[in-house]
């Protein structure tokens, strides 16, 4: 494998250029109007895999959006990897705020990407880094070395919580069967601390619906004698936190894991400038739970935010109105331990018993999924950490991260294996945000990492 450096290099503009091409789709799984794009670009995987040489490639049909499917076994008696991706995205919007349109990539220079980044929304999540895979099996098929057995299944929904893909995992154990899972779905430390991500928080997502008087009024007319939703709503939403920013939900934090004084110094260890994260954000000071640093708030730590607000007049000008309901969603990113059904049940029981009397609530309970931790003894993990201390010429540091992919505890669960997460992406990439992008040096260092793992991986399994 000492070649991969040169075949990225020899390379680099057609890797650059499908990237581009596959980026060109608006694939948003939570809007229908692009439901043909989404089904388009599983198509347009299925073809990248067969190129890059899978055996076979199959367009699962699901009772959603399918899962695209591949494989190349060389030999039963070796281990195999599972790579796991999504080729769905985020809506764009808010459209207005970015620089150039989402569905047109286009390349530019940043400070932090200096070699340029592909600005396009799914450029890091996850196209671009699904898509270092395939170009990674590539390289390994074109040059003769793969060292092992590999499996593609690569899903449509995972921006909508993954409900296909459930269904499709509990039904098919044995063709999933596998050594390891692999996913790049994350993100690093930066370009020269890479790090790997062992922990994924979990995650319960509702939305609620306060409802006053049976149709909207006048409020000056009836102003101050009945219960103003919005009024209601938003002081409710208040007194779920604390003066020390802890959420005041009874039995939330009954089984979070608090770790050990060892752990959270090891923890601190890694690289962080308070300071270049308030510029980054425009912020003069954080914000969080008392007695929590930013980065252990951010990650060990459980959350509950108000994701969007709405109800009432929000149109031009001034309109005198109560209105007659008013909703939110909100977001409870949960920690190892957390069962995210019975957080869900939790805030339920909560939220309708603070309502008062004026009101009716109801709760609406979204998608969730658990967290998840991954030992850093096990064989995956410290293959990937030797592929990323070749390529970096650094070790990694173990992270835990904020973000959910709540299905790689259902990968546990069913199929019995551990997930390695080699991301490759940064916080500040913008994903999910206007301006998503994704450093071409990052792109191509994934594609140079990643056969190095598989690599290590089948040395070690041995
Ligand atoms: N790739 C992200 C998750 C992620 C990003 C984890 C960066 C760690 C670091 C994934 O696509 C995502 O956005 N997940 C959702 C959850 C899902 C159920 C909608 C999330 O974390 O909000
Ligand atoms: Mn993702
Ligand atoms: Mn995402």
């Amino acid at each position: 494998m000492e070649n991969i450096k040169a075949y990225v290099t020899q390379h680099k503009d057609r890797f650059i250029n499908e990237l581009i091409e596959l980026l060109k789709i608006p694939s948003i799984s939570a809007d229908s109007a692009y439901s043909q794009d989404v089904l388009n670009t599983a198509d347009a995987v299925k073809k990248a895999l067969l190129t890059a040489g899978c055996d076979t490639v199959e367009i699962c049909e699901t009772p959603g959006y399918p899962i695209v499917y591949g494989e190349k076994i060389v030999d039963n008696n070796l281990p195999t990897v599972l790579v796991y991706g999504h080729y769905d995205v985020q809506p764009a919007d808010p459209i207005e705020l970015w620089d150039s349109p989402p569905f047109e990539p286009v390349i530019k220079k940043t400070e932090i990407h200096p070699d340029g980044a592909i600005f396009a929304r799914g450029s890091c999540d996850d196209k671009g880094q699904m898509y270092m895979h395939v170009k990674a099996l590539e390289y390994m098929v074109e040059n003769n070395n793969l060292p092992c057995n590999v499996k593609f299944m690569i899903e449509g929904e995972e921006e909508i919580g993954s409900t296909s893909l459930a269904w499709f995992v509990e039904r098919n154990q044995e063709k999933l069967a596998n050594d390891v899972i692999l996913i790049s779905d994350t993100g690093m430390i930066s370009n020269t601390q890479p790090s790997i991500t062992t922990g994924l928080r979990g995650l319960s997502y509702v939305e609620v619906e306060v409802t006053g008087p049976n149709r909207d009024l006048h409020s000056g007319l009836y102003g101050g004698a009945v219960a103003n939703p919005i009024n209601i709503l938003t002081k409710m939403i208040a007194s779920l936190h604390d003066e020390n920013n802890h959420i005041t939900i009874p039995g939330f934090y009954d089984k979070v894991e608090e770790l050990s004084t060892e752990e959270r110094a090891e923890m601190a260890k890694a690289p962080f400038s308070l300071e270049a994260y308030k510029k980054a954000l425009d912020i003069n000071e954080v914000y969080g739970e008392k007695g929590y640093t930013t980065n252990e708030r951010n990650s060990i730590r459980p959350t509950l935010d108000v994701n969007g607000i709405w109800g009432g007049y929000t149109g031009e000008g001034a309109k005198t109105v109560i209105a007659s309901k008013a909703h939110a969603k909100i977001s409870m990113r949960l920690v190892p331990n957390q069962d995210w059904e019975e957080i869900t049940e939790l805030f339920t029981k909560h939220f309708i018993n603070i309502a008062p009397k004026a009101v009716k609530v109801k709760v609406i309970p979204h998608h969730g999924g658990q967290g998840y931790v991954t030992p850093i003894n096990n064989i995956g993990y410290k293959a990937a950490s030797k592929a990323y201390e070749k390529t970096f010429g650094i070790t990694p540091i173990p992270q835990r991260s904020g973000g959910s992919i709540p299905i790689v505890a259902l990968f546990e669960k069913e199929l019995k294996s551990k997930t390695i997460l080699m991301g490759f992406g940064l916080d500040s990439d913008a994903i999910h945000s206007p301006n998503e992008h994704f450093g071409i040096f990052n792109y191509l260092k994934g594609i140079e990492t990643i056969p190095l793992f598989f690599k290590y991986f089948t040395e070690m399994s041995k």
